[in-house]
């Protein structure tokens, strides 16, 4: 079986799968629960001076009958007392000496960041993860994503914590920044000895339109929050691969954001990432979903043929180019399978509004062969040259007709078509080579 182990910038653990800061890590009885589960590590929910949280404070996304596809908080830090947490991180480090406890912390001055870096330490922690992501509270208090969003003052925090801290130090970026690469320098800059991203994207969920009041609702009130969970991962996935493929970010990256299963953590990895952390997948289906991360990325790495997690990590990354490096005379088209078609129109009404009119229903196509122009609004609904009573008799009626030598291969057809295998997207033969923009231009044809 692959070696899951991982280190990231010096802290080890048994596999790649923590628990991100948040409601899953906020108490040592959770953590220890958790660990006994699987999870190789927890990110423990940030300390700072406690606060006083609201209640509601959570609303979700429920789409197309999926529970929580997107989920919004506007939960601060911890509100226990500080010695409690310590005291817990103390009693989990001396249960399990094998699993990764990094401390979160959230602080303002110079004196309290002194303070608490040595109390996480003296504690026992292994890492500290410098929240400069909260987007909601914590910000308007000169803290948290204002600090992710300000490089200088992000760059400077940092340089206060490695002038004290003994242990390594993980600066957590907020997405709500324009170039995600902006505050990763800074984190390096300032000495981090790692990255992790993203934390949540701020947000404003919904609006209960009975009571017109935003979620979630607070005496009815409402305020923006952060926005995690399944439906940000692309986001997320988009900006630790923009870190890790920058060869300036020399430190290593924790991946979090929308990581539920297995093949999102692999894609991760695949990225750059040295390892992952979960959150609102724990929120919704508890720790047990560790056993399953576990069993399909071992699988899959064995499989692969890989002996470590560590050989996947960045294994995607080559293939991640800017738009100027791509083939501009590669091309797909999709290939309706006829045994499969459901017959439902829909990769039809899609090119034909949203596409590129290049799919057409058959029973047009016989309008157009007896005469009758689909009412003389779409001169391509003509069949296409390769089109021939013949052709068109072989294949049910019901199988729409894909105009190929029309079709820009834009995927869309694809990605609508209900029924798993029907529309297959094909290449079709670069009788040109290879060239892309950036060669053009190089060139001067552009
Ligand atoms: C209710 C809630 C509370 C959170 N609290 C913290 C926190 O205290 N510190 C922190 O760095 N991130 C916090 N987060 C952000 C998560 O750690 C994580 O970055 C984000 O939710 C994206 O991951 P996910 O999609 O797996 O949830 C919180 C998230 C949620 C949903």
């Amino acid at each position: 079986m692959a070696d899951l182990s991982t280190n990231l910038c010096g802290i080890k653990s048994p596999n790649p799968f923590w628990l991100a800061s948040g409601p899953p890590t906020n108490s040592g009885e959770q953590i220890m629960r958790a660990f006994d589960t699987g999870w190789g590590g927890a990110v423990w929910k940030t300390l700072g001076i406690p606060v006083v949280n609201v209640s509601s404070r959570l609303a979700a996304v429920d789409y197309a009958g999926q529970k929580m596809t997107g989920l919004n908080n506007i939960e601060l830090i911890t509100d226990r007392p500080l010695e409690s947490n310590f005291k817990e991180i103390y009693e989990v480090k001396k249960r399990y000496p094998e699993h990764a406890v990094v401390v979160s912390l959230m602080v303002e001055s110079k004196e309290e960041w002194k303070e608490i870096i040595h109390r996480a330490e003296d504690a026992g922690a292994d890492g500290l993860e410098l929240n400069f992501g909260c987007p909601h509270g914590m910000c308007e208090r000169g803290m948290g994503s204002s600090v992710g969003q300000e490089p200088k003052v992000l760059e400077l925090i940092t340089s206060w914590v490695m002038e004290y801290a003994k242990i390594p130090v993980l600066v957590k970026l907020t997405p709500n920044t324009g170039d995600i690469l902006v505050p990763g320098l800074a984190a390096v800059a300032g000495g981090a000895n790692g990255i992790s991203l993203i934390n949540t994207i701020k947000s404003i969920i919904g609006v209960n339109l009975d009571t017109l009041v935003p979620m979630p609702n607070v005496g009815g009130l409402s305020t923006n929050g952060g926005y995690c969970g399944p439906a940000v991962k692309p986001i997320a996935l988009y900006m630790a691969s923009a870190l890790a493929r920058d060869p300036k970010i020399t430190v290593p990256i924790s991946g979090i954001g929308g990581i539920s299963t297995w093949q999102d953590a692999a894609e991760f990895l695949a990225l750059g990432t040295t390892n992952v952390q979960v959150c609102t997948a724990v929120m919704h289906y508890g720790y047990r979903i560790v056993e399953d991360l576990i069993d399909g990325l071992s699988n899959y790495l064995d499989d692969q043929g890989m002996k470590s997690v560590t050989e996947l990590v960045g294994k995607a990354a080559k293939n991640v180019k800017d738009w100027g490096d791509l083939d501009l005379n590669y091309g797909v088209i999709p290939k309706i399978d006829s045994d499969k078609c459901i017959g439902c129109q829909l990769c039809y009404i899609a090119c034909l509004d949203g596409g590129h009119q290049c799919i057409h229903t058959r029973q047009n196509l016989c309008w157009a062969f007896h005469g009758e122009s689909d009412h003389g609004v779409n001169p391509r609904i003509e069949p296409g040259p390769a089109v021939t009573h013949e052709t068109n008799g072989k294949i049910p009626e019901h199988v729409p007709y894909v105009d190929e030598d029309e079709c820009i291969g834009c995927n869309l057809c694809s990605l609508i078509c209900p029924v798993p295998g029907c529309i297959t997207m094909t290449e079709i033969p670069n009788t040109k080579g290879k060239e892309s923009w950036n060669e053009r231009v190089a060139k001067g044809l552009d």
